[in-house]
């Protein structure tokens, strides 16, 4: 990790003792995970579900049931298709994904 990304992983963490999910995705940051997620995976859910891709994490038969399957389920979609991001990616849409979607307690 460089001193950047280091420095800004410290601030969200520092800033982020109200969000439970910083202990599941320690390195997740849900602003550059929002990016990511509409740049690299959007397009493909939206083409099957429609509208902004979203309600492939909205539907009522959806299969991230926790924080844990969230993360495994970016992994298996990022594995899946190769599209390449990195541990941070994948813990930062983990972490938008969780705020905007999915709300686990
Ligand atoms: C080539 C198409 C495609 C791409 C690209 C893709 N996905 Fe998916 N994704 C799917 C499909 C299809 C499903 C539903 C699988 C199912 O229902 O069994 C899915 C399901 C998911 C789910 C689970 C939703 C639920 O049911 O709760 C998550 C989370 C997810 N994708 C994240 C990502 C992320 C993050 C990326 C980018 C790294 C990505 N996907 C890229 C096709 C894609």
């Amino acid at each position: 990790m460089n001193c950047a990304r280091w420095i800004a992983a410290a601030a969200f963490l520092a800033t982020a003792p109200v969000f439970a999910q910083s202990d599941a995705f320690p390195f997740g940051d849900p602003k550059l995970g929002k990016k990511v997620l509409q740049e690299k995976c959007s397009a493909c859910h939206v083409a099957r579900f429609g509208g902004d891709g979203s309600g492939i994490f909205t539907r009522a038969n959806r299969k991230v049931s926790s924080k844990q399957s969230l993360l495994a389920w970016v992994q298996r979609c990022n594995a899946n298709t190769r599209i390449g991001l990195n541990g941070e990616e994948e813990e930062s849409v983990a972490a938008y994904l969780s705020e905007a979607y999915y709300k686990f307690k």
